[in-house]
């Protein structure tokens, strides 16, 4: 039984993350739902890195023997999981509340919740959390049991969802004087902008011609590139957070996805983690109903946070080279250009920028 507590329009249309791994593609494909992502998706052999004014591409096809990214919104993702979960006709219910989680460390932890005006409570063999960084899964479990790892970012990103072409056929990741912005698309109609902001900023003080000439100023490059313009269909405020809590798992409860860790969007990993994540507590739940072994539930929370690490690393990583802090100075910001002129310079280091980005392989029982 699957639980959502917003209306299933809310979770369709809500414009998220956007890139996919090879990983969640083939997985998307393995379900049975590739066509769709097959026939939209936009696929990207690489990225560009703009910093003093120029671009300089990272192609991952040549650098990792042929890894891409496929560019299909995290919405359309979910739009697709609902539809064949409902065509299964296996309960999955929107609207839900007073969401509740217990008895997670007996063998029957039940869900209770509230729906068309009733109370509900249903008796689980298992109970996977994915609700989020601010679900009430994580929460529900006893604090002295958790340990919690977190870096918050002193800014957030603006981003802008534009009725514009795309103006470059890959993501363009720039670092400038007045902060980061970036540079994505959803379809050949519609371009995604970003820009670094303010924690607290106030969105009423960016009216739209503002927004436009800022992204001129972060992304422009001295060859004449910048981002098409257009009218603006949806304005918002994303924060930037780094989080980890150990382990993935209490009893028959598992967490999976953002109820677990949190990314700041930079390395583009929070929906890839979460899929990856599922893909392994799906196998271990198959390997548990079919010969009653707990093997891969029993390492599901350690393997998993091996490959959130690696996410975590790479993700502050891209983070703190690119975006402008308050605490930095002068030498700071000569050491961003220094690393960044060494990425681009360096078949090495833009090998590892290429297989993090472009991920590895998902695995369900090393
Ligand atoms: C996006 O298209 O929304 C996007 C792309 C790359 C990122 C973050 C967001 O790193």
């Amino acid at each position: 039984m699957i639980l959502e507590n917003r209306t299933r329009q809310y979770v369709v249309e809500r414009v998220r993350a956007g890139v996919l791994e090879q990983g969640t593609v083939d997985l998307m494909t393995q379900v049975g739902l590739g066509e769709r992502l097959r026939r939209e998706g936009m696929h990207h052999d690489g990225i560009y890195l703009a910093f003093n004014g120029e671009r300089h591409h990272i192609d991952f096809a040549e650098l990792t023997g042929g890894r891409a990214i496929t560019i299909y919104g995290q919405n359309e993702v979910v739009h697709d999981l609902i539809d064949a979960r409902l065509a299964t006709g296996r309960p999955l219910r929107f609207e839900v509340e007073d969401v509740s989680v217990d008895r997670l460390d007996s063998p029957a932890p039940v869900m209770r919740f509230r729906a068309d005006g009733q109370a509900h409570e249903v008796t689980c063999d298992f109970i996977a959390g994915c609700d989020g960084f601010h679900g009430v899964c994580r929460p529900s479990i006893p604090s002295d049991y958790l340990r919690i790892y977190e870096r918050i970012y002193p800014f957030a990103w603006l981003g802008i969802l534009a009725e514009a072409a795309p103006s470059s056929n890959e993501l363009v990741y720039s670092r400038h004087e007045h902060g980061f912005a970036l540079f994505s698309m959803r379809s050949p109609h519609v371009t995604r902008l970003y820009l670094q902001c303010a924690i607290d900023e106030d969105l009423t003080l960016w009216p739209d011609e503002q927004i436009w000439r800022e992204l001129r100023t972060r992304l422009g490059t001295t060859d004449g590139w910048a981002p098409n313009e257009g009218p603006i269909l949806q304005k918002s405020i994303t924060g930037m957070r780094s989080f980890v809590v150990e382990p993935m798992r209490y009893g028959r409860l598992f967490l999976a996805g953002d109820a677990a860790h949190i990314v700041p969007p930079t390395g583009a990993k929070g929906l890839n983690l979460a899929m990856a994540d599922v893909y392994r507590l799906a196998a271990a739940l198959t390997e548990f109903y079919r010969s009653g072994r707990e093997t891969l539930l029993d390492v599901y929370s350690e393997r998993a946070l091996q490959r959130t690490w690696r996410a975590q690393r790479f993700s502050w990583w891209m983070t703190s080279m690119l975006h402008r802090s308050d605490s930095d100075n002068a030498f700071d910001h000569r050491r961003q250009l220094a690393e960044l002129e060494y990425l681009v310079s360096s078949r090495a280091a833009m090998t590892s920028l290429a297989e993090n980005y472009s991920g590895v392989a998902f695995e369900a029982d090393e």
